[in-house]
């Protein structure tokens, strides 16, 4: 899966520039007529246990309500020394885990093939994007409270249920009105445009991604630009086979 058109079917490009973009948030439930099961492989619990098994060797790592007081405990600012909080050991985060702390994943779209490719598809339509993934252990998980995000954003559903809020006001308002609420599951899009207030809760053990991209410059539906955004040929997951060491073994 590694295009635009398909992640929106069966919403087509025109209904969705025309009515949506920028504008008014959607859900795509996955029993709408087309099945996204492929979005349950696109990051699994292996994914994640191969990932976080590597700390502290890994970037990005981010643990929500660490200190059960609302901070956040992000890994690159620990090691970079801009945030002055503890480095944990690999028992100490696995104890986060084990009592119901959310786990963030920012800019994971090259840890395997399926991510690259669908922010790579959609970059032809908007700027320069990335992957965040965010694994809860159990329900009520503590997450995000409401806020706007500065990204046109889309997001995959891979495990368990996640309850959003949807809130009417933009940046600048403060969130005050409820719009809607869902209990979305595997397979299911959400599209949330840039600026809108919005609240995600784990209802379950959960994986949702999201992917979010900027709009490509002075992007409008006058002058509408189409066009890949530059990623480097070497994030193709096949570069690095050696073609010659099955017929060898
Ligand atoms: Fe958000």
């Amino acid at each position: 899966m590694d295009s635009f058109e398909e992640l929106i079917y069966p919403m087509t490009m025109q209904e969705f520039f025309t009515q949506y973009w920028g504008k008014e948030h959607f859900v795509l439930k996955s029993n709408c007529g087309v099945c996204k099961d492929w979005m349950k492989n696109l990051y699994t619990w292996d994914h994640f246990n191969q990932y976080v098994n590597q700390y502290p060797d890994i970037k990005n790592l981010q643990i929500l309500n660490y200190d059960d007081n609302d901070d956040r405990f992000c890994l690159d600012k620990v090691k970079s020394g801009k945030l002055n909080q503890p480095f944990f050991t690999k028992k100490q985060v696995y104890d986060f885990w084990k009592n119901g702390k959310s786990f963030v994943i920012p800019m994971a779209e090259y840890q395997n093939e399926g991510l690259v490719n669908i922010c790579s598809g959609v970059e032809n339509y908007f700027g320069r994007g990335c992957a965040n993934v965010y694994c809860s252990p159990q329900p009520n998980s503590r997450s995000f409270p409401p806020h706007a995000d500065s990204t046109e954003n889309f997001l995959l559903h891979n495990y368990g249920k996640t309850k959003w809020t949807m809130y009417k006001e933009f940046k600048g308002e403060k969130p005050r009105t409820i719009l809607a609420e869902y209990e979305l599951e595997p397979g299911d899009l959400l599209y949330i445009p840039i600026g809108q207030y919005h609240k995600a809760e784990s209802m379950t053990p959960r994986i949702s991604t999201s992917i979010h991209f900027p709009n490509k410059k002075n992007q409008s539906l006058k002058h509408f630009k189409l066009g890949k955004e530059n990623r480097s040929p070497y994030y193709n997951f096949k570069y690095f086979l050696n073609e010659d060491s099955d017929s060898k073994s």
